[in-house]
């Protein structure tokens, strides 16, 4: 059975006060028993880690940062590394949102370092890929997440996956409303667990949890749950409401196992 994930990724959101009372009423509202089997992520900015992580302690949710630097300290003006967003509590990162990859020209060189400091640092791993617009409309959807994945996860160790998840996030669907219809998604899911499979030896896929993501609201999140090979939701906008955000893992506690 694979992990459900519910991430919630605010982005260049939230003061410090803004970044407690969102965490405080999320983790009011996951207080009563018994405990999600879904796993709660959220990743506020890295100035409000430590505040959300003090929020987070003794919940249900985990905190996560959205970035890493790609190496573990010196002279990197304006850098976050790994260690300091350990050091306030995250126990998740993401890595190459395509916002990194398009506005901060993340390459796969840089994004394979994130993933591998992150992993040496006992930091898991939330990696995305996906596909522009103009990609998908010109068939080249399933070429461009294979060579990401190629590239990107370039000399890891079929054991590194046990610590990672990959997020699934049409660069067409994130923030615009539109949203990949559950077919459009649920195809391309299962064809991120072939590349794993082909990738890595050992039929790892089958245990790795992808996750969908890209204008997820508590309107569309259970059909698109409910697909076999969607486990979960990277969820951007809606995640800055706590009770939609709720909303969405309350859809993910109610799909069936898989
Ligand atoms: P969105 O963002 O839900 O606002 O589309 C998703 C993401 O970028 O992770």
């Amino acid at each position: 059975m694979r992990q459900k994930v519910i991430a919630g990724n605010w982005k260049m959101h939230c003061t410090i006060p803004e970044a407690r009372r969102l965490a405080t009423q999320l983790t009011k509202r996951l207080d009563k028993k018994p405990a999600p089997k879904t796993r709660v992520i959220i990743c506020p900015p890295s100035t409000a880690l430590s505040a959300v992580s003090e929020v987070a302690k003794g919940s249900a949710v985990y905190v996560g940062a959205q970035n890493i630097a790609w190496e573990e300290e010196g002279a990197f003006t304006g850098e976050v590394s790994v260690k300091m967003i350990k050091n306030a509590g995250a126990k998740y990162t993401i890595i190459a949102h395509s916002e990194r990859r398009k506005y901060f020209n993340e390459t796969s060189n840089i994004i394979n370092k994130k993933i591998k400091t992150a992993l040496r640092n006992k930091v898991k791993v939330i990696y995305c890929v996906g596909e522009t617009l103009d990609e998908r409309q010109n068939n080249l959807t399933k070429d461009i997440v294979l060579n990401q994945m190629e590239w990107d996860l370039k000399d890891l160790e079929v054991t590194d996956l046990k610590n990672m998840m990959i997020a699934y996030e049409p660069v067409w669907a994130i923030g615009t409303g539109k949203t990949a219809t559950p077919e459009q998604a649920q195809d391309v899911h299962s064809f991120i667990r072939d590349i794993v499979d082909t990738i890595f030896k050992g039929s790892p896929a089958s245990k790795l949890s992808i996750l969908y993501g890209g204008s997820v609201k508590p309107g569309n999140a259970e059909d698109l749950l409910s697909q076999p090979d969607i486990d979960g939701a990277l969820v951007g906008g809606a995640a800055l409401d706590a009770a939609g955000f709720h909303k969405i893992i309350q859809a993910s506690e109610k799909v069936g196992k898989k």
